[in-house]
């Protein structure tokens, strides 16, 4: 059940940033499908691959060896330098380990080190949207105001710089990059980005760019925000061991951004949280020196997933656009005449599928589903033809 968070007591206990928070739109559904069985979930944002086996022995030979206690508050310097070799390599960008990388917990704290680190009371972050649906709330637990620019399918889910443009204010502070995206699938094109950099120059604002799905894109390129041109200097990376390399338990994810920058989001991790988990650190270092082809095994088997999730809904009638990135499909399913809220509870209910409905993600995602392609194969076999059924009914 989502917990009510107003209280009957005269005094309220709980802060108004707290309080006026929405609960997450993806709860509510996961609330329901925990209660019910035989429930095929194209709900869930995380890989249904098990951890390859190296990484996960070198997490438990770690415990074994002893590796129980705190690290330095950045994270083990070997895996702060692996990160930088990594990025070095994959996006010619060079992070100083001594003090350009943190090791933290998850994307989920580095993005919200990130925020806190930059934000005074009042000012605004751009999110384009639909966007990961934790962005607004982390943005207004820093302080900040989010402001959602929508982006739509007709320009693939790609933020349009001249809209970037007309949504920042002399109260605008950064704008919250995030390809490849959760929920679309988008990716966003090198010339988008350079555009959006050439405005974040004009503007000189911090850029915070989540690129926590930069291993799983099919057949396209993953262009680093920090390394274009002149970029490094404003951005503030963030990437993650959860999606890529199959790790979401693990809580291990990194920001990267110059020292000057960096240091301050490590003032804040070094009270909050001591150190990312140490046996985690250990099995993350592995999987940056020797996870690639574990990676890409992983990614063929997203591959033949999205394709048949793809053609398999647009087969149902309802219009799906090819993402390039992550591991989702964003239907649009107004067909149905149903808006999303309606076609994820009755399809939940009807053919025991489970999918999330676009507005959790923004105003953008209103009369979209997403569908995680996380799940195996023929689960989504199964999926599409429940969700034929349901179609038939109400196409
Ligand atoms: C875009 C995006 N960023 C960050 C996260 C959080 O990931 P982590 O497990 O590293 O905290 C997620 C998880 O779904 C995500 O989709």
């Amino acid at each position: 059940m989502t917990p009510n968070l107003s209280n009957s007591n005269s005094k309220p206990y709980l802060a108004q940033r707290v309080t006026g928070l929405k609960p997450s739109g993806i709860r509510k559904f996961f609330d329901i499908v925990a209660t019910m069985d035989d429930v095929i979930s194209l709900g869930i944002g995380e890989p249904d691959f098990v951890t390859p086996r190296p990484i996960l022995e070198a997490g438990i030979h770690a415990l074994q060896q002893g590796k129980t206690h705190y690290t330095s508050n950045a994270g083990i310097l070997e895996l702060r330098q692996a990160l930088a070799d990594h990025l070095q390599q994959l996006y010619e960008v060079s992070y100083n380990p001594a003090d350009e990388i943190v090791v933290t917990v998850g994307v989920s704290e580095a993005l919200y080190l990130a925020l806190t680190a930059i934000l005074n009371p009042g000012e605004e972050v751009i999110i384009h949207t639909p966007c990961f649906v934790s962005y607004g709330a982390e943005i207004i637990l820093a302080g900040g105001v989010p402001v959602e620019v929508p982006c739509h399918v007709e320009q693939r889910f790609q933020l349009q710089p001249e809209v970037l443009r007309a949504a920042i204010t002399p109260k605008t502070k950064a704008i919250l990059l995030s390809y490849p995206n959760n929920p679309t699938g988008a990716i966003a094109s090198r010339k988008v980005l350079q555009a959006v950099a050439q405005i974040a120059s004009e503007y000189d604002l911090v850029v915070i760019s989540d690129e926590i799905y930069d291993q799983l894109v099919y057949g396209i390129e993953h262009v680093c925000f920090a390394s274009l041109p002149g970029m490094k200097e404003r951005t503030i990376t963030l990437g993650g061991l959860s999606k890529d390399y199959a790790m979401t338990g693990w809580r291990i994810g990194y920001a990267a951004a110059p020292a000057a920058i960096l240091q301050g989001l490590l003032r804040i991790h070094q009270f909050t949280i001591m150190s990312a988990p140490t046996a985690a650190q250990y099995a993350a270092l592995v999987a940056i020196q020797q996870g690639s082809d574990h990676v890409a095994e992983m990614r063929a088997e997203y591959n033949r997933r999205r394709q048949l999730i793809v053609k398999g809904l647009n087969t149902l009638g309802l219009p799906t656009f090819e993402p390039r990135g992550a591991f989702y499909a964003f239907p649009q399913i107004t067909v149905s005449g149903m808006d999303d809220e309606a076609f994820a509870e009755r399809l939940l209910a009807e053919e025991k599928v489970a999918v999330v409905p676009g507005n959790a993600f923004g105003a953008a995602g209103v009369g979209f589903v997403r569908c995680s392609y996380a799940t195996a194969f023929e689960k989504i076999e199964e999926a599409l033809e429940r969700m034929a059924r349901f179609m038939q009914r109400h196409g």
